[in-house]
């Protein structure tokens, strides 16, 4: 596959992170799993396909509604985790814009927070549609430029322990890219030829216990993450000594931290 730039930088970000994103980071991301079922009218005998799959939330929820699911990931270390953890899907290694499926072959294409790491947006929207069935749904959901304050745990900590910022991804071609905001994501489903398209903000706050927010930074997910895992122990220390004290505020009575989100899901029809 010709893959750009962007996509490399990605692919690289995503390397054998799969257990250290079960660990953390996938717990985040489950919030959205059952408005996204819902958007797409996931129910028994549904031919549904999870694309960008991580460890398996949305295929995992998909089989439970007695879907027949298939899940793809750009990274063959999450599609071990998934058949491994979803032993019901056939669980595959694809990226966006490229699925190993004919035209038409879903009701329900899904993707968790995926369209921010693919370096063909416009392109990843078409093959969506391209295999959705006629009357099938698409829902997907992604991070838009509205920010919760629990999104940037980390990488004040990084700041705040002098280390800088991670460096810029590569950036997404003008023609390829689209705005971060609710017109912007409906814009792109609807271009890549779905109709009656929605999209909403959807604002959560995730609580969970620190030491499992840290283990995905620590465990190198994401650009911050990657930039941690890369330094000496020192330097490690230092950033974790920082984001304790950022998170001490937010802790609750049972330990936990509540963490704002904000994120954007949309669907339409094929
Ligand atoms: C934030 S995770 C979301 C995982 C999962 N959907 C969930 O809800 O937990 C993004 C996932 O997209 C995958 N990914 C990145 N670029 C991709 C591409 N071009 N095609 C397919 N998957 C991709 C990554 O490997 C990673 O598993």
């Amino acid at each position: 596959m010709n893959m750009t730039p962007f996509d490399e930088a990605e692919r690289r970000i995503w390397d054998g992170r799969a257990a250290a994103y079960a660990r953390s980071f996938a717990g985040l991301c489950a919030h959205t799993v059952p408005a996204l079922l819902d958007a797409a009218g996931v129910g028994p005998g549904a031919r549904v396909l999870d694309v960008g799959t991580g460890t398996g939330a949305v295929a995992a929820a998909a089989c439970r509604a007695r879907a027949i699911v298939s899940a793809v990931d750009a990274e063959p270390d999450m599609t071990l985790w998934t058949a491994e953890a979803v032993p019901e899907a056939d669980v595959r290694v694809a990226a966006l814009p490229e699925l190993p499926f004919v035209d038409g072959t879903f009701d329900a294409v899904l993707a968790n927070f995926v369209l921010n790491h693919v370096g063909r947006p416009r392109a990843a929207a078409a093959e969506l549609r391209r295999v959705t069935g006629d009357c099938g749904r698409v829902a997907v959901s992604l991070w838009g430029d509205e920010r919760g304050a629990g999104q940037s745990l980390a990488r004040q900590a990084v700041a705040a322990a002098g280390l800088g910022l991670p460096p810029a991804l590569p950036p997404i071609a003008p023609e390829e890219d689209f705005p971060l905001t609710e017109e912007g994501v409906a814009a792109l489903l609807s271009g890549a030829g779905f109709t009656g398209v929605v999209c909403e903000t959807v604002r959560f706050e995730h609580r969970v216990d620190p030491e499992r927010w840290w283990a995905g930074t620590a465990g190198g997910v994401g650009p911050v993450g990657a930039l941690v895992a890369a330094q000496p122990q020192d330097v490690i220390d230092a950033v974790r000594k920082e984001f304790d004290a950022l998170v001490q505020p937010l802790l609750g009575d049972d330990g936990l931290a509540t963490l704002p989100h904000v994120a954007l899901l949309a669907s339409g029809s094929a």
